[in-house]
């Protein structure tokens, strides 16, 4: 398979790099390289490659950010897939875009399946939708992937930082550190993610896909396993959402149910504290 991804100096996609390298023709592909809100640049570089699959992870991901400046996040979550898919349709390449569990409201508090209504709560979970809709109607070969609270080797470039980077800076930094513990979702390492979107990619099996850890956890609960794993000595407290207010809603439960990775019997995605304290082995010298 000859591959494309976009987003590939980023936290998602080195892991693609990596993980489709083993076995596939990879081009990796910077910002430097190609502009998605361009239509231009996408109709230039595309075609030079001819991939037979072109995996989007660029994203304006800054959460709060969004609500200040979204048009911009607008174009690079919602125009820059629409972009990308209508150069795939035209040059016949399959496309993977992702998405996020913030397309949800929470108010089901029990797991999203890939049948549920969306109705985000804030810019960013809009203009992601927006996206996934851009995705799956501009081109007849694409998937969409939504994902939950990120982590991988390198973390998010938009951010500058993903949980664990965040917190373990926490520990170092403050006297004690103060989690919330009414957030609850799955948050699930990159690696993984490659690893089934690789699976899904060998598919033809086009359209919506749930791609998380199983089980739920707080940020509080997740915070504590890193702690216990890493044996911090920092005071780690639970609070609330509410302890730290901000100009952005966000679901209090977001929790993503791989309904149909399982019907196509190729889910592959361990449980969250397995996944990341494996994790936290993995990358000791990182910390
Ligand atoms: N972080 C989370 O917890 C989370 C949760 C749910 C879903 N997601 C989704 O997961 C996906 C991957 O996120 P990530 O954390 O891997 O992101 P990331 O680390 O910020 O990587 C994004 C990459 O895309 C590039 N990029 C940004 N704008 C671009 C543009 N206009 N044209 C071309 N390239 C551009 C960035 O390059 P530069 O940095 O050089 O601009 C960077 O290499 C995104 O779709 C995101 O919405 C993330």
């Amino acid at each position: 398979m000859k591959v494309a991804v976009v987003g590939a100096n980023g936290q998602l996609g080195a892991d693609l790099v990596e993980i489709f390298s083993s076995g596939h023709d990879v081009t990796g592909l910077t910002h430097a390289d190609i502009e998605i809100t361009n239509i231009d640049s996408v109709r230039k570089v595309l075609p030079s490659i001819k991939p037979d699959i072109l995996i989007n992870t660029a994203a304006y991901n800054k959460v709060p950010d969004a609500e200040i400046n979204s048009a911009e996040a607008f174009q690079i979550n919602a125009a820059g897939p629409l972009n990308l898919a209508k150069i795939c349709t035209e040059e016949n390449i399959r496309f993977i875009q992702y998405s996020t569990d913030y397309v949800f409201d929470g108010r089901k508090n029990s797991p999203y399946t890939e049948k549920n209504l969306p109705n985000p709560l804030n810019v960013y979970g809009n203009t992601k939708l927006s996206g996934e809709y851009f995705s799956l109607n501009y081109c007849d070969r694409s998937f969409v992937v939504r994902v939950s609270g990120i982590y991988g080797k390198i973390p998010s470039r938009s951010k500058g930082n993903n949980f664990i980077t965040s917190i373990l800076k926490a520990a170092k930094e403050k006297p004690e550190v103060k989690v919330v513990n009414d957030e609850v979702l799955t948050p699930t390492p990159t690696k993984w993610i490659a690893k089934n979107t690789l699976a899904l990619a060998q598919t033809e099996a086009y359209g919506l896909y749930h791609m998380s850890c199983d089980g739920a956890v707080s940020w509080y609960e997740f915070a504590k396993t890193i702690w216990d794993e890493l044996k911090i000595k920092t005071p780690l407290h639970p609070s609330s959402v509410n302890d730290f207010p901000q100009n952005v809603k966000r679901p209090f439960y977001s929790v993503l149910e791989n309904h149909n990775l399982k019907s196509l019997g190729i889910d592959q995605m361990p449980d969250w504290k397995k996944a990341l304290v494996e994790f936290l082995k993995e990358n000791k010298n990182y910390f």
